[in-house]
């Protein structure tokens, strides 16, 4: 099909914001898979941009569209209705400790709030987060992002640390442990510090990071050492929470529950909703203490109203277990393609958020495989990268919708198979 019309009217009026476009231009999408106006078929192994759990057009998704913006729509900001308080009422059931909930719109907005709050209940204003994070683009949450977007803006606040994140792959130093790098990182953080450490920020499983899994009892350590300083313990969800690797959240393994847990994209399964949720003491303390964070679009019925039915969807769909069905299914065949193929160094992830990271191979670099790989692959019809040249440093992420079926999994596979040898061995 020709699309060279809307290109050169794309490249005349739109604004870049992170590097190329992607070459398809999807028309519509149900389920797992994407079409373009000439009906070519593209399966989206990143469920848009990480959030789609549900895949695309779930019927009963466009029924609560359909019937909540002809109900009630957008109240103004003090007005509280019913599936926004029902909402936060099904949120508190699945993690009791932490029964308070705000509705917000994006992750970089839900961590904003929750940067906001750790600095107002602690009195305290140094945030600490990982070398390797993403937390979002606004000025909070970008200060404690260190993955990309550093430069050229100025100055970031001040009083943001970073921690490496362990790295079982890519070790830092051999033989050294986990738990004596995070130990050492907070001997160096104390010393650094003014003395005003309010929180940590952390995602469970890196992922723009490169699908980095925090290992079995990091989780613990750092709650210890955020509880010996009387700092808060923020877990930022957007991409691991709501079923995705396996559990509905995914401190669950851990069995450390957060100070502040902060949902976004999976919580709207493709549509604009986060939650920031704590803990009875921690609401109290801000209330005394005037808390705001007032917003146009703060606990709108219509994203509460998707978000409700998301959960109910995951819940009765036993949509977390699937996740773990399906994902050990995908590393099966990812683990086949290892074998296969020389370039692939490693596969890793939890249930269906899984990533796999290339080698320099053949002269090429890991990146410049990753970024072929990924070209290739859309051309055979898998989307299956999302941060793209230059920010990837060679791991590919794939999280297909939990709703994915096996026999997409495997045609994933298979695809991304075929990938890797046209794009790296011919
Ligand atoms: C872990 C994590 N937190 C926060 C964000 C920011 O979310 P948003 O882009 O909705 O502001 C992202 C986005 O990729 C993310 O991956």
């Amino acid at each position: 099909m020709d699309d060279s019309g809307f290109w050169q009217r794309a490249r005349r009026h739109m604004l870049g914001y992170g590097g190329d476009f992607v070459r398809f231009v999807p028309a519509h999408a149900q389920g797992s898979f994407l079409y373009d106006a000439g009906g070519r078929k593209v399966l989206d192994f990143t469920s848009g941009q990480m959030s789609a759990i549900l895949g695309h057009a779930h019927p009963e998704i466009v029924a609560t569209v359909r019937d909540q913006a002809g109900r009630l729509d957008h109240l103004f900001s003090s007005m509280l209705s019913e599936p926004v308080v029902a909402l936060a009422e099904r949120l508190a059931g699945l993690a009791p400790d932490l029964p308070r909930a705000m509705l917000l719109s994006t992750g970089g907005e839900a961590n904003e709030a929750a940067i906001r709050l750790a600095k107002l209940v602690t009195g305290k204003w140094e945030i600490v987060g990982f070398a390797q994070s993403w937390h979002g683009m606004t000025g909070g949450a970008a200060a404690a992002t260190y993955k990309a977007g550093r430069r050229g803006i100025g100055p970031m606040l001040p009083g943001n640390f970073a921690i490496p994140a362990p790295n079982a792959y890519r070790p830092r130093f051999a033989g050294v442990s986990w738990r004596e790098e995070l130990d050492d990182a907070f001997e160096w953080l104390d010393r650094t510090c003014t003395g005003n450490l309010a929180a940590f920020i952390a995602e469970p499983v890196l992922s723009s990071g490169g699908i980095i899994d925090l290992p079995v009892g990091y989780l613990n350590a750092l709650a210890e050492h955020c509880r010996a300083r009387g700092m808060l313990l923020i877990l930022d969800e957007a991409q691991t929470g709501v079923g995705r690797t396996g559990l509905m959240f995914a401190f669950e393994r851990d069995g450390v529950v957060p100070d502040i847990l902060t949902l976004s994209k999976t919580l709207g399964a493709g549509l604009p909703l986060s939650a920031v949720m704590t803990s009875d003491a921690i609401a109290a303390e801000a209330e005394h203490r005037e808390f705001l964070f007032y917003t146009t679009h703060v606990n709108d019925p219509l994203p509460a109203a998707v978000g409700l039915k998301v959960l109910e969807i995951v819940q009765r769909d036993g949509l977390a277990e699937r996740a773990t069905l399906m994902g050990t299914r995908l590393a099966a065949g990812l683990r086949g393609l290892q074998q296969r193929y020389e370039c692939i160094g490693d596969v890793r992830g939890r249930g269906l958020l899984m990533g796999l990271e290339f080698r320099s191979f053949g002269g090429r670099d890991a990146g410049t495989i990753s970024d072929a790989v990924t070209d290739v692959a859309l051309e055979l019809g898998l989307s299956a990268n999302i941060v793209r040249a230059g920010a990837s440093q060679g791991v590919m992420r794939i999280a297909p919708p939990l709703t994915v079926t096996e026999e997409e999994v495997d045609l994933g596979v298979e695809l991304l198979g075929e990938a890797v040898g046209k794009a790296v061995y011919r």
